[in-house]
């Protein structure tokens, strides 16, 4: 955690709603993030809440050297930023076959991994390798109870990783898992249901090795499983979390545990004081993730009784006893509830340093394709 004041001395030149990173708070969250992995080479962040080359390059500085995305966007983001160890933990189907084809041929000096779960999408990728004389790693995708995507450990899931060996074109890469469904609040019970998981990826590991398949890597968690995954010691095990870069208000009340800061957070204007309970602001759900209840989207530190009442697309109405303190133009700060999906919303973002303006990120992967 950070003692960060929050302030912007001079906010003339935001446009709000503007997303504004405070640079010493996720600095902070970074540093808290190597000392909960221990060792740097365990890390494989998702970029998917930042989705910037600007922080990707403050990780690679730090020394993070693997990276995890779900989107081609973001993984050329990635591999322009410098990334030379990308994981698409995604399954491909659709075009992304054929795109897979072009990431390889055009970052050729990237290792580029991607996912997998079904029979069928690793034939026709394992045909569009072959074709182009190129090769691609995939990890099996195991379901440990989320049930979003991946296959069960077992003998279907066990035949699939033996065609990973012998199809043309497709490298076994080992074994990816994610538990979003891990979120209890009480550590001690995240941690009996993360070991669960472990014990199941860890299971299958030794069987596939027991006849003769290779298992380089286990790649397992977000930032909720994060600190059970980084307690075990297994030379296999990448771990993935994403969110906790930035972080955000809704992960900071699941995991109290946790020492992460938000350091996103958007720069609102007061536009209308509708009634004398009520002010509206300019933050609509075009600028904040909308997935939360509307009740969870947004909280502000600096008017901790504002409740949301309202949110259309561009406006906010928020019931409080201090909004007769207000008047148009008053400025509020915002900490998101889901900070992921609001950095999607947002074209750049503001970086804040000593109170200052001091720079401004593009969020360089927000779109569905860059390039390829
Ligand atoms: C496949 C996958 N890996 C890693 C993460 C990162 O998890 P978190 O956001 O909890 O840090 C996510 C998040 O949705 C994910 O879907």
């Amino acid at each position: 955690m950070t003692a960060c004041s929050f302030k912007i001395k001079d906010t003339s030149s935001i446009v709000s709603p503007g997303l504004v990173v405070f640079r010493d708070v996720m600095d902070a969250n970074l540093k808290e993030m190597l000392r909960e992995a221990g060792d740097l080479s365990r890390l494989r962040p998702h970029c998917k809440t930042h989705k910037m080359a600007s922080v990707t390059k403050i990780q690679l500085d730090l020394g993070i050297t693997k990276h995890k995305c779900a989107t081609f966007a973001e993984a050329e983001m990635l591999a322009s930023a410098g990334v030379k160890d990308i994981l698409l933990g995604y399954n491909l189907v659709g075009p992304n076959i054929q795109r897979a084809v072009e990431f390889v041929q055009q970052y050729n000096d990237v290792q580029f991994i991607a996912t997998a779960d079904h029979e069928s999408p690793v034939r026709s990728l394992s045909a569009a390798m072959q074709a182009s004389g190129q090769s691609i790693e995939l990890l099996i995708d195991l379901d440990s109870g989320q049930h979003r995507t991946g296959i069960a450990p077992g003998d279907a899931a066990h035949q699939l990783y033996r065609l990973f060996e012998e199809l043309p074109g497709i490298v076994p890469g080992g074994i990816h898992l994610y538990d979003g469904q891990n979120h209890q609040t009480e550590l001690e019970e995240r941690r009996q249901a993360v070991m669960a998981c472990w014990q199941l990826a860890s299971d299958f590991r030794d069987t596939l090795e027991a006849d003769g398949l290779s298992v380089p890597r286990i790649v397992a968690g977000g930032t909720g499983s994060f600190p059970v995954y980084a307690s075990i010691s297994d030379p296999a095990l990448e771990l993935s979390p994403g969110t906790n870069t930035f972080f955000d208000n809704n992960y900071g009340l699941m995991f109290p545990d946790l020492q992460y800061t938000p350091a996103a957070r958007i720069l609102t204007r007061v536009i209308s004081r509708p009634t004398e309970d009520t002010l509206t602001v300019d933050l609509g759900y075009k600028a904040c993730a909308s997935d939360p209840d509307v009740k969870k989207r947004v909280v502000f530190p600096d008017l901790p009784d504002a409740d949301p009442i309202l949110q259309n697309e561009e406006h906010l109405v928020l019931r409080t006893q201090h909004a007769g303190d207000y008047i148009p133009g008053d400025e509020l700060l915002a900490v998101p509830g889901h900070i992921c999906p609001t950095s999607a919303l947002h074209k750049s973002a503001y970086v804040i340093e000593n109170e200052e303006v001091t720079d401004n990120w593009v969020v360089s992967s927000r779109d569905r394709w860059l390039t390829i």
